[in-house]
């Protein structure tokens, strides 16, 4: 998504837009550390823009869906590791838009981004029943009975997992894939589910947060900003709950 600069100049400050032009002309303003004196050229999420030298913020209200690929921590920050948020371009992590709940370092697939707190913590409230569907592939053969104990309320150490709906896609004795649809996000639940029917978890990767799939054409590491019709349907599926 693009906008004009004296638009995005107008729209992120206290600043008229006929201001914006000016201090643009004046070559005040930088778009990733150069100088910039057209007002109508066209800047992105992913551009970083200064004004005498002080960085301007755009702070609205954005969302993001990243494809986290494996091995990514999904942490604001981490000494060692890689984090999702070193996927990001600097513009986005200096708008504080940070992962919506968290995949496991070793899950692949849907993350949200948002610096709307109250959206995020709305999707991932249990009560809301904002469902998420998981490909899995585990050890042995998935049968009848995991789906039964699966729509039942599978028992963990610490909680009684909700009713989730389980898929079998193929099943041999030695492995099975599956997909899993789960209305809560609690630490490893998918893997620990699975787990507690004698079946652990070979490669995990989300598909879909509520109304939201995973775009075909996105790779791993790659992100997308949300659509106004996205976010939308994300609010719609808090409200409906
Ligand atoms: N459940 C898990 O066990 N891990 C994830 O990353 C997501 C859901």
């Amino acid at each position: 998504m693009s906008v004009r600069l004296d638009k995005f100049l107008s729209q992120s400050g206290e600043r008229t837009r006929s201001e914006a032009v000016r201090a643009i002309r004046s070559g005040q303003v930088c778009v990733n550390g150069q100088p910039v004196r057209d007002p109508g050229q066209k800047i992105s999420e992913n551009d970083a823009v200064t004004l005498a030298g002080q960085a301007v913020a755009d702070d609205a209200l954005q969302y993001y869906l990243l494809y986290k690929p494996a091995g990514v921590l999904t942490a604001a920050r981490d000494s060692h590791a890689q984090t999702v948020m070193d996927l990001l371009p600097q513009a986005l992590r200096r708008r504080k838009v940070l992962p919506v709940g968290r995949l496991d370092k070793d899950t692949t697939g849907l993350l949200l981004l948002t610096n709307d707190g109250a959206l995020a913590h709305a999707l991932l409230d249990p009560k809301r029943h904002v469902w998420k569907r998981y490909l899995a592939t585990v050890e042995g053969r998935l049968d009848q009975e995991d789906v039964a104990a699966f729509a039942g309320g599978v028992a963990l150490k610490d909680f009684t997992a909700k009713p989730a709906v389980l898929r079998i896609l193929s099943a041999n004795g030695q492995e099975s894939r599956a997909e899993v649809e789960v209305r809560e996000g609690k630490f490893h639940q998918v893997r620990r589910m699975f787990g507690a029917r004698g079946h652990e978890v070979t490669a995990l990767h989300r598909a879909c947060f509520g109304p939201l799939s995973l775009p075909q054409h996105l790779k791993p590491g790659e992100h997308i900003r949300l659509t106004q019709e996205q976010v939308d349907l994300l609010r719609q599926a808090v409200q409906n709950a």
